[in-house]
């Protein structure tokens, strides 16, 4: 690893020289004056001067050399369809919808909601924001109205674009009612909604907000919509994440910054190179959605791979059928994915042709041994698991094949990546820890290209929230403990904080417990992640009820437990559904009324639940205990 650690540290010792050189990887409209101005602390302004568009490095540049070759490959196993689109293509499609935000009046740095499962048309108005400057926010499709609601306040979109439906196991899933609740709900009104009917199921359109896609659509398919140069760190999009409160924080991305970032990784992580295929099976409304779907491959020149459906349905060789018919060089998937197929027929990994492929790449929650050793043994492929954030946008550790072949280690994400200053830190003392010992893994800023370089229109919060963590030294904590061993390999031992991870799902449990607390018969509860052999994590709800009686009429357990959990599912969205929930008299708590999550997941998961000292009522303990 003597190249990967030589490369690393010229990126931080001679961080202007490393990034001006990768800078060159991108278009500039306008060359940048400085490559990085970091007066404001902890605030990094990238490409200063600079300007550049996304929209244009990720189609406009590549029409020349590949017009005619595959850009985006959309294979649905929900309605059974595959369209290939090739770069002309798409950019047919992205400049007639970036003339339809234009004709909605939407002008740069306005912001558009994109609540869409993965069709086509997701990527086509991300991108069309891009090319016009708009700021774009897309939210997952599996969230439902409350989550919804929050975010249409928070970004205050001009425009929201949505769709009758999204499908899931080949059953249709409404959107367009969530929407319409979301919104009534919300404070902000969009002065309209562009609705992409898939025919899927009957959806009601509100005279004078709600508008066809598909007419205008034809009407403008042969537009030619000018890019607008934007300076390098105007925003791009804002991508909301959970955090410690209920309040979702809405992660706010520069553009020239993130261009030069994905372009670099596309190679140096994910060893791709212009033309070839690349596979993430994520949804576009999580942050490996918008890098390694949408911009990362279209910004290096290669074709990406868009998957609705499951790793399951047809049969669990859909994805490895994926990668045979199309030639897929990377694929990128989440580990609960490759837990649910090692449940599957073993032969199914080798029905088809996987020549193709020459890595797999696993990240979002942790993998663990037995699951990377099996599927790279199964294969016979390289398997690299790499470890980042909604935050950072692009990788944190990975090995990166694209410096240097490197072994790496199952269980753990491997090395720190060029452009972060990974530590680990003690708490406490706000001291670097030593190998083998364990601490808060966090970044001495600046943060690199591509990282957020705030929170939406909370520049305060981003400094509370991310960079005063430890005593005396302003650095970005990840929230995530971890440790480095004596050869330098990294590993990641789950959050400091009440962040939950759910099948590669970022939930605050926070914002599930406000949920909780709806129900008119709750008085207050505690939501945990507790151990899944299948999702890493599953919700487990314990809740506390105004009047306990209530528990003692027939079946009023199952059914209190039945509806929190649909009030959960209205709210939040099925995501956030928890596995069970328990009723208690008393939550356990420290005597300044803090929740002991951290005993209250170490009962569920059969463990010791270490110090208790501060607990103001043990017997509280027990309530959780007998419960399970
Ligand atoms: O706790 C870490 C976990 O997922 C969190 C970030 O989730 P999200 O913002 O959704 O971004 C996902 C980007 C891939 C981290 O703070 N996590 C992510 N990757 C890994 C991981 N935990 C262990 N190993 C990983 N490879």
């Amino acid at each position: 690893m003597q190249k990967t650690r030589e490369f690393h540290r010229q990126s931080i010792d001679d961080r202007e020289s490393f990034w001006r050189r990768e800078a060159q990887r991108i278009h500039w409209e306008t060359p940048f004056r400085q490559v990085l101005d970091y007066s404001n602390p902890p605030f990094a302004r990238w490409f200063v001067g600079g300007r550049t568009n996304l929209c244009y490095n990720a189609v406009d540049r590549w029409l020349d050399t590949q017009g005619d070759q595959p850009a985006l490959i959309w294979v649905s196993t929900e309605v059974d369809q595959e369209i290939v689109y090739t770069r002309a293509d798409l950019a047919r499609e992205v400049n007639a919808a970036a003339a339809i935000l234009q004709e909605l009046g939407v002008d740069q740095g306005d912001r558009v909601l994109i609540y869409l499962p993965m069709i086509p048309q997701a990527a086509f108005f991300m991108l069309a924001c891009a090319r016009i400057g708009a700021i774009h926010s897309v939210v997952f499709g599996g969230f439902a109205s409350h989550n919804l609601a929050q975010r249409i306040d928070d970004a205050q979109p001009k425009v929201v674009v949505s769709t009758d439906a999204g499908s899931r196991g080949g059953r249709p899933i409404a959107y367009k009612p969530l929407l319409d609740q979301a919104l009534d709900i919300a404070g902000h009104a969009p002065e309209h909604v562009v609705i992409i009917d898939r025919g899927l199921v009957p959806c009601a359109m509100r005279e004078g907000r709600d508008l066809a896609y598909a007419p205008m659509r034809a009407r403008h398919l042969d537009a030619h919509v000018p890019v607008v140069w934007l300076e390098s760190n105007d925003p791009s999009y804002v991508l909301y994440t959970s955090g410690t409160t209920g309040n979702p924080k809405g992660v706010q991305r520069d553009t020239g910054g993130y261009a030069v970032a994905l372009c670099a990784s596309m190679e140096y992580i994910y060893g791709g190179k212009p033309g070839d295929v690349y596979f993430s099976s994520s949804d576009v409304g999580w942050v490996v959605g918008h890098s390694y779907v949408v911009y990362g491959p279209l910004l290096n020149g290669q074709a990406t791979v868009m998957y609705e459906g499951t790793p399951v349905r047809p049969d669990a060789a859909v994805l490895w059928r994926i990668i045979e018919q199309y030639g897929v060089n990377a694929l990128f998937s989440a580990p609960t994915a490759i837990r649910v197929l090692k449940k599957h027929d073993p032969g199914l990994l080798h029905r088809h042709d996987l020549s193709s492929l020459e890595r797999i790449y696993l990240a979002g929650e942790p993998l663990d041994e037995l699951t990377g050793q099996w599927l790279s043994e199964a294969l016979d492929k390289p398997v690299i698991d790499n470890y980042w954030q909604t935050e950072t946008g692009w990788p944190i550790l990975s090995a990166q094949p694209g410096v240097e072949e490197a072994p790496t280690r199952f269980g753990s994400p491997s090395f720190p990546v060029y452009g972060y200053d990974v530590r680990v830190v003690d708490e406490a003392t706000g001291k670097d820890a030593g190998p083998g010992q364990k601490g808060v893994v966090a970044i001495q800023p600046p943060l690199p290209p591509g990282a957020m370089s705030t929170i939406w229109r909370n520049d305060e919060r981003f400094v509370h929230t991310y960079f005063e963590s430890f005593p005396g030294r302003m650095l970005y904590s990840t929230s995530d403990w971890g440790l480095f061993d004596e050869d330098g390999y990294w590993y990641i031992l789950g959050r400091t904080d009440d962040v939950i991870n759910v099948a590669g799902h970022r939930l605050g449990t926070r914002e599930i417990e406000e949920s909780v607390n709806t129900h008119p018969a709750v008085a207050e509860s505690a939501v945990v992640g507790v151990a899944d052999s299948t999702k890493g994590q599953e919700a487990m709800a314990f809740a506390v009820l105004r009047n306990p009686d209530l528990l003692l009429e027939d079946g009023a357990r199952d059914r209190l437990e039945a509806e929190i959990k649909t009030v959960i599912e209205q709210r939040n969205g099925a995501v956030a559904r928890p596995a069970r929930v328990r009723f208690v008299n008393t939550l356990p708590k420290t005597r300044s009324g803090k929740v002991l999550r951290r005993a209250i997941v170490a009962l569920c998961e059969g463990r010791d639940p270490g110090d208790l000292t501060t607990i103001e009522d043990p017997g509280a303990l027990d309530q959780i205990r007998s419960t399970l």
